[in-house]
C-alpha cells in the first residue's frame, strides 16, 4: 500500500551517476543501490507502507554526514535519516525517494561515564545494548520501547520514544542531555552540555528531540543514566470491564503509589497476544481488561508492602483475580506477551494504529469513545497500552472492510477520536510520532499560528527542505 505526497508538493533532483560518484567519493564502498537493499529500506513496521529510496548510503562519522547532507543540500536531493526502522509512524519513509542515511554503522558507546552518570552514544547503538554495556556498573538506561532489543537510539531521539517504564521513569527526552548534530546544510552543531540542570538559552536539544529527523541528523548523544534497582515484583490483574481497568489505574497514584510499569491490555489484545505466542495461560473469558503491574525498589519488604497495597486499590475496582509472577520466568512471560502485543496484531491482519494520550484519569472515556465510534464506523479495534502514562494504542483492524471504506471512511472515524483525544485535554501521539501518516490530523491539535511557526523552525534549520520532507507538519 502506498498513497504518494500531492502533486502540488516540492520535487526533489532524482539521484544521478554522477550523483553516486559524488557520494562513492565520500564514503567508499558504503552506497548501495541494489534491489534487496533499496527493499529493505523502504518500509518501517506502520502498516503496510513502501516507498522505495534510489540509493542507501551508510555514512561511519560525523565528517561523512556532514559532506553528504551538504551535497544533497546543494543539488537538491531528498534525504531521509534511518535508523533499524521499527517506527509506528512512518517517519523514516523515504517518500520522494532520494537517499536513505542509514546510521546503523555508527554504533559506538563512546564514553561511560560511571562518576557522573551518563553515557556517550552514536546513533546506531541499539537501545537495549546501552543497558546491556551498564549492567556491570549496577546502571541502566530506563526508556525501554518494546522494540528495544532491536530499535536504534538514534530512531528513539528523532521520535521521543517512550516505552514500558516510563510512568515512573520517564521518555526518552527527560535523559538527553547534549547532542551533536548534523544541519540539512551540513553544518555541524552541538547542543545542551553534560550537565542535569541547564538553563543556557533556547533549548535545543530538546527541539531536536521528537523532531523526527527533519532538523538534522543526531551524530552523538550524551545520555542520562541511573542506578538499577535490584528488585521487581510483577502482577496481571483481570477485571470484568475495561473500564475498571482504566479507572483502577489513576486510583493507584491517589493512593500514593508509583509503579514502575502500568500497563493496561483489554482482552482482545490479550487473545492475540496469546495467539501469537502459542500460549493459553491467562483467562479471557468473563474478563474485559487487564492491568500488568510491576513495582521495583532495593528492598524486598518495602516491594511486598507496596504489592499489597497495589492488591488493595484494585479491590476497590472489582478485581477479578490478580496473578503474581513469582519467578523470573513468570514475568518474562508477561513481559513477552506484553511486547509482542504489536507484531501480533500486525501479523493478523492489515491495521492502522493511533498513539492517542490523554490525562491519565481520562483513560476510560477515551477507551469508551474509541468503541463507540467503531460500532458506529463498523470496525474492530484492539487497544492496548501505557495507562499509567494516559497513552492508549489503538489498533484498527481491517477485517473484511473494503478497500475504498478503508481508505475514505476511516480517516473521519479517526478524526473523530482525535478531536475527542484533544478536547479530553490529550494528543495525537504520546510516543509514536505524526511522521508521515498522522500528519493530515495535525490541525485538530495546533491552530493554523501555531502550525506556522513550527513551518518557520523547519525552513530555519532546512532552507531548500531537504531532510526527511513531508513529515510532521500537514
Ligand atoms: C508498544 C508499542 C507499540 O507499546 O509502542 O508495544
Ligand atoms: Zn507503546
Amino acid at each position: 500500500m502506498q498513497n504518494t505526497p500531492a502533486a502540488t508538493e516540492q520535487r526533489y533532483t532524482p539521484v544521478s551517476p554522477e550523483h553516486l560518484s559524488a557520494f562513492s567519493r565520500i564514503i567508499p564502498g558504503r552506497v548501495y543501490t541494489d534491489g534487496e537493499v533499496l527493499e529493505d529500506y523502504a518500509h518501517d513496521w506502520t502498516e503496510d507502507l513502501h516507498f522505495l529510496p534510489e540509493v542507501v548510503l551508510k555514512p561511519e562519522t560525523t565528517a561523512e554526514v556532514s559532506a553528504i547532507l551538504g551535497y544533497c543540500h546543494t543539488h537538491r536531493i531528498a534525504v531521509t535519516p534511518m535508523g533499524a526502522r521499527t517506527g509506528l509512524s512512518g517517519g523514516m519513509l523515504p517518500v520522494h525517494g532520494g537517499v536513505a542515511l542509514a546510521v546503523e554503522r555508527m554504533n559506538r558507546i563512546l564514553d561511560i561515564d560511571t562518576r557522573s552518570l551518563q553515557v556517550t552514544v552514536q546513533p546506531g547503538v541499539i537501545n537495549q545494548h546501552i543497558s546491556d554495556a551498564l549492567a556491570p556498573y549496577g546502571l541502566f538506561y530506563p526508556p525501554d520501547p518494546s522494540s528495544r532489543g532491536s530499535c536504534l537510539i538514534g530512531g528513539n531521539l528523532a521520535e521521543n520514544a517512550g516505552g514500558l517504564h516510563a510512568v515512573k521513569y520517564g521518555i526518552t527526552k527527560d535523559y538527553v542531555l547534549a547532542l551533536q548534530v548534523v544541519l540539512p546544510t551540513g553544518e555541524v552543531i552541538r547542543t545542551g552540555a553534560k550537565v542535569l540542570k541547564n538553563s543556557t538559552g533556547y533549548n535545543l536539544t530538546q527541539l531536536m528531540v521528537g523532531s523526527e529527523g527533519t532538523l538534522g541528523v543526531i551524530t552523538e548523544a550524551t545520555l542520562k543514566v541511573l542506578p538499577k534497582p535490584s528488585h521487581t515484583a510483577l502482577m496481571l490483574a483481570m477485571f470484568p470491564l475495561a473500564e475498571d481497568a482504566c479507572d483502577a489505574v489513576s486510583a493507584l497514584f491517589r493512593a500514593g503509589l508509583l509503579p514502575s510499569a502500568l500497563e493496561f491490555m483489554e482482552t482482545d489484545a490479550i487473545a492475540f497476544g496469546q495467539k501469537f505466542l502459542g500460549i493459553d495461560t491467562y483467562p479471557t473469558e468473563g474478563v474485559g481488561g487487564h492491568l500488568l503491574v510491576e513495582v521495583d525498589g532495593n528492598e524486598e519488604a518495602a516491594i511486598l508492602r507496596q504489592c499489597e497495597r497495589v492488591a488493595e486499590v484494585l479491590e476497590q475496582y472489582r478485581v477479578l483475580d490478580i496473578r503474581f509472577a513469582d519467578t523470573a520466568e513468570k514475568q518474562a512471560e508477561l513481559w513477552r506477551l506484553r511486547k509482542c502485543l504489536g507484531e501480533a496484531v500486525k501479523g493478523h491482519t492489515i491495521y492502522k494504529e493511533e498513539d492517542t494520550v490523554v490525562p491519565r484519569a481520562e483513560l476510560a472515556q477515551l477507551l469508551a469513545k474509541v468503541k463507540e465510534v467503531g460500532r458506529r464506523f463498523g470496525f474492530q479495534s484492539v487497544c492496548y497500552g501505557h495507562a499509567g502514562d494516559g497513552n492508549l494504542h489503538v489498533n484498527i483492524i481491517k477485517n473484511d472492510m473494503p478497500d475504498d471504506r478503508w481508505e475514505n471512511e476511516l480517516p473521519l472515524a479517526i478524526r473523530e477520536i482525535f478531536e475527542y483525544t484533544v478536547s479530553l485535554g490529550g494528543t495525537l501521539s504520546g510516543e509514536h510520532g505524526i511522521g508521515w501518516v498522522q500528519r493530515r490530523y495535525m490541525d485538530i491539535a495546533f491552530s493554523p499560528l501555531e502550525l506556522e511557526l513550527m513551518r518557520g523552525i523547519k525552513r530555519l534549520f532546512d532552507p531548500h527542505n531537504i531532510l526527511n520532507p513531508s513529515k510532521i507538519l500537514p
